[in-house]
């Protein structure tokens, strides 16, 4: 679908004709969504994007004082320019607050309802959370991966009421109608 509208857009910038602002729009939405919205978020997107895809940092979790750091090695080490010191501090509220360490006893910003547990403990045996929080799938689709992380990944077999459970909370917090990378509520 956003392949189809870019192909549209550049199809009409080609012809020299103004893309509609509607199209434009969408598209910048659409791009922006893998990451949550929140002060900063621009600046976030169009700073690091400069240089490589926003994957590259959001499935880190680290303390402001670590993103901090990070920013340092990003202009000291890869040529990012030295941001201003207010866009540097609206970036690292932003990082912190989306990207922030998980504390002991947050569930990892799993939201609150039957099946967090369940959830909580299976998959991060062998990867972060945010794998599956930054997914926006079906039950169907979130069914298939669980088939796919037993059969291909090694994941032990649920038993049947686990498995209602699991899906259940994964279709109700991460299903496709939520802007990727947030939850549906907060704990
Ligand atoms: C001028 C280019 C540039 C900009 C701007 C930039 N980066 Fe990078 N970044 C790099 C390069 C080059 C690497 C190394 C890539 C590799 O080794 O694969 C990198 C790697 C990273 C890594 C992974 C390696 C590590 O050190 O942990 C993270 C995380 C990261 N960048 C985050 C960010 C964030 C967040 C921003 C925005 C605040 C940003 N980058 C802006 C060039 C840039
Ligand atoms: C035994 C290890 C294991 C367990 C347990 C496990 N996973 Fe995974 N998972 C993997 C591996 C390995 C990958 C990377 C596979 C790849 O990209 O080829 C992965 C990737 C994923 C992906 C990313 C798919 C994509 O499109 O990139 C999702 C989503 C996912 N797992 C969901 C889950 C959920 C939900 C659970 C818990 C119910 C879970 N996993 C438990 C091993 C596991």
């Amino acid at each position: 679908m956003i392949g189809a509208r870019s192909f549209i857009a550049a199809i009409l910038l080609g012809w020299g004709l103004a893309a509609p602002a509607e199209l434009a729009a969408a598209e910048a939405a659409a791009e922006l969504a893998g990451l949550p919205p929140g002060p900063g978020r621009e600046a976030v997107y169009y700073t690091c994007r400069a240089c490589h895809s926003e994957k590259q940092f959001t499935q880190q979790r680290m303390g402001r004082a670590a993103w901090d750091e990070l920013i340092t090695n990003m202009v000291e080490e890869n040529g990012m320019a030295e941001p201003e010191p207010w866009a540097r501090n609206l970036m690292l509220n932003y990082l912190a607050s989306h990207f922030g360490e998980a504390g002991e006893d947050d569930w990892a910003g799993l939201p609150a309802s039957p099946g967090r547990e369940e959830v909580f403990y299976l998959c991060q045996a062998c990867h972060s959370l945010a794998i599956v929080k930054q997914q926006g799938l079906s039950r169907e689709d979130w069914d298939e991966t669980l088939v796919w992380m037993v059969e291909e990944q090694g994941m032990p077999e649920m038993d049947a009421e686990t498995e209602q459970s699991v899906l259940d909370y994964l279709a109700t917090h991460f299903g496709p109608d939520r802007p990727r990378g947030q939850a549906t509520a907060t704990p």
